[in-house]
């Protein structure tokens, strides 16, 4: 769907929309592990001043299927004291339902940020169940389960380079020929 070279083009313009966002104060970037994490190393390279990456884990996915339910668990030191009084990027893979997403502005809002923005690799319109703003979106994509640059299913395909559309068929046919 994406290749990486197509990735990259667009988070180097992601990174320029940003840097028109925020002043002289930085902001706070937190990515949604696991799957944002290559995006957000393009983008957390491509902002001034090398701000360090927090991280959160949010989990609503079992399989290609939406739970419905987020759990989330803030890792590394991260808490209330960092979140207070700064303007929180958040960093995604995808936003699908919007669930996650939600969740995670409600989550840091209550914890003080002065602002919280979303930046999101992929955005499948088409799917949201939860009406919630995404104030960068790189490629807006269909109804479709995608695999790659750090994006999974059950923990397989992160470390795919470029985005794929996942097909069970190809998977099967691929295990039989290599079985
Ligand atoms: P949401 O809460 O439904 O918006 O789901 C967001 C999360 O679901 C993302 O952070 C991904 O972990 C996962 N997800 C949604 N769609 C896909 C997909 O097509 N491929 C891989 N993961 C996905």
């Amino acid at each position: 769907m994406f290749s990486n070279e197509d990735i990259l083009r667009r988070c180097h313009e992601l990174v320029r929309e940003l840097q028109a966002c925020f002043g002289d104060e930085p902001p706070c970037l937190v990515q949604v592990i696991q799957g944002a994490r290559p995006f957000a190393r393009l983008i957390q390279g491509g902002l001034a001043g090398c701000l360090p990456v927090h991280e959160v884990r949010a989990k609503s996915y079992q399989g290609t299927q939406s739970t419905g339910e987020v759990a989330i668990t803030m890792l590394d030191g991260l808490d209330r004291t960092v979140v207070d009084g700064c303007d929180v990027v958040l960093l995604e893979d995808i936003v699908d339902t919007g669930r996650t997403i939600a969740a995670l502005r409600e989550h840091f809002s209550k914890l003080g940020a002065r602002s919280v923005r979303v930046v999101s690799m992929l955005s499948k319109p088409s799917r949201r169940v939860v009406e919630v703003e995404v104030e960068h979106i790189g490629f807006e994509i269909p109804d479709e389960f995608v695999i790659g640059f750090g994006m999974d299913l059950d923990g397989r395909y992160r470390e795919l380079l470029d985005v794929v559309v996942y097909d069970a068929d190809v998977e099967r046919a691929h295990t039989q020929v290599n079985a």
